[in-house]
């Protein structure tokens, strides 16, 4: 999102509409092509997405859990030079993005992020299609983000403000490992980012987008158990609730898995104005789109 122009951005959201309202047409564009599939952490929309997306394709997916494949214990320049003579694309979700970086460094072929600890670029191309869906354009449309600012956070902005829509980000909480200076500055150029602590600005998006405010890989960790506290206590304010929204009714967005009563009241999850599901759907989408871009089937 931070490297790609706002026209790719845009080329694969387009095909992605195109292959959300005739799917059948591409059932064979990827045949014969194989998606290897690295996890270090857990994942339920990203893997199914994914795993789905190229077979439906006419491709085949395999699922490496890296903690039980090899790449745990060598460099992982040998692993990806290796997996690149069977594997037409990667896909890995890896705690660190320098390691990604290794990945695409050694690897042959295209290595798709699949949400590390500073970005979550599919993710936004999904949240991206559905703000276009629901639109149509990005010119005039407001995106709020209220929480944690991470990983979701550093992506929608890029994107966001790079297509054309206008971001505020209300973000009281910074994940430290997730801070992009540069991304920040660039879409601070754009003129259409605006940064303030106050959550009632919720009011003033057409669309209120938020996430969870502990990352999954510390949520149920023990030895995170204190920050995870001080986190809640400091967010609570800036919970996603109807007070919050005070009769305004923009779309609610959040990226998955939820944590209702934290992030995110209850009632708002599957309220008529909430896009949650069509959101988590649209992974599938913006993922073949995506596939069928970097494999050249487009
Ligand atoms: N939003 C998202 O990436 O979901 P998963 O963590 O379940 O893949």
């Amino acid at each position: 999102m931070k490297d790609v122009p706002a026209s790719e951005i845009r080329a694969v959201l387009e095909l992605a509409r195109e292959v959300k309202g005739a799917p059948e047409r591409y059932a064979s564009a990827l045949a014969g092509r194989n998606l290897l599939m690295l996890f270090q952490k857990t994942s339920t929309r990203t893997r199914l997405s994914f795993e789905l997306g190229i077979q439906e394709l006419g491709g085949r997916a395999v699922v490496m859990d890296w903690s039980k494949s090899n790449f745990a214990i060598s460099p992982i320049r040998y692993e990806a030079r290796y997996v690149s003579r069977h594997a037409h694309a990667i896909m890995a979700r890896l705690l660190r993005h320098a390691d990604v970086q290794e990945l695409a460094r050694w690897a042959h072929v295209p290595v798709i992020n699949g949400c590390c600890e500073r970005y979550h670029p599919t993710q936004a191309l999904a949240d991206l299609l559905t703000v276009y869906e629901r639109c149509g354009t990005f010119d005039g449309v407001t995106i709020a983000y209220v929480g944690v600012h991470n990983n979701v956070a550093n992506c929608l902005t890029a994107g966001a403000t790079k297509v054309g829509a206008r971001v505020i980000l209300i973000t009281p909480e910074v994940n430290p490992s997730s801070w992009d200076e540069e991304l920040m500055r660039a879409a601070r150029e754009t003129g259409r980012l605006e940064v303030t602590l106050d959550p009632h600005a919720v009011r003033r998006a057409d669309f209120v987008y938020t996430d969870t405010w502990v990352d999954m890989e510390h949520f149920n960790d023990p030895a995170y158990a204190d920050e995870k506290a001080r986190r809640m206590n400091r967010m609570m304010p800036y919970q996603l609730n109807r007070e919050l929204l005070d009769g305004h009714r923009p779309f609610i967005m959040h990226d998955m898995p939820i944590h209702p009563g934290l992030e995110i009241a209850e009632d708002l999850i599957e309220c008529d104005h909430s896009l949650i599901y069509e959101q988590a759907e649209n992974r599938l989408h913006a993922e073949k789109a995506l596939l069928l871009r970097l494999l050249g089937a487009a």
